[in-house]
């Protein structure tokens, strides 16, 4: 092989290298949900509320700061990824929330549910504390992450 050949070959190569690699935004977000289902009638149920600016902001409020006993960004991030300072060494992890995939596997109806009534024996605690209304206005918040 001479010295020209030889160059093209090694081109070749790293181009079909590259091209089978697969970049860093492809990795797989999905994350291992053993997580409870809500009864039928909830898990169907889409927001009652439309994502204005004034829910989406209320929202943003109450995951950002004033939910009761924990901010939700204290676990799943403030940018929603599931990377908070209290996620560290948790299993399961909290979920994120900037996962399309899978955020558009999850209905509206299941999101309210588990942030109502927590996920057992998981680091999500139910939000007793908040009304259905503030659930949904943070259901909007949240669906702004997979954006
Ligand atoms: C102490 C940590 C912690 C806090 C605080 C927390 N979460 Fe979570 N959250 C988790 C973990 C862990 C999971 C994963 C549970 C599982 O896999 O079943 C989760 C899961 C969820 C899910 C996914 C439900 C599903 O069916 O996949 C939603 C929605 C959610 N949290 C919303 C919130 C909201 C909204 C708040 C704030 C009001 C909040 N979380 C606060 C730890 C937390």
């Amino acid at each position: 092989m001479n010295l020209f050949n030889k160059f093209i070959y090694l081109s070749a190569l790293a181009l079909i290298c590259t091209f089978f690699t697969p970049p860093a935004w492809a990795k797989d977000c999905i994350q291992k949900r053993n997580t409870p289902q809500a009864p039928d009638n909830i898990y169907k149920q889409s927001n009652p509320l439309e994502a204005t600016v004034e829910n989406i902001s209320i929202g943003k409020k109450l995951y950002q700061k004033e939910a009761k006993p924990l901010a939700c960004y204290q676990c799943h991030g403030t940018t929603g990824n599931g990377e908070g300072m209290m996620a560290r060494g948790m299993t399961p992890r909290p979920r994120d929330f900037s996962c399309q995939t899978m955020m558009k596997a999850l209905p509206d109806g299941q999101l309210f549910w588990v942030i109502k009534n927590g996920s057992a024996g998981t680091g999500m605690m139910g939000f007793k504390t908040l009304n259905d209304k503030q659930i949904w206005q943070m259901v909007s918040y949240i669906r702004q992450f997979a954006k």
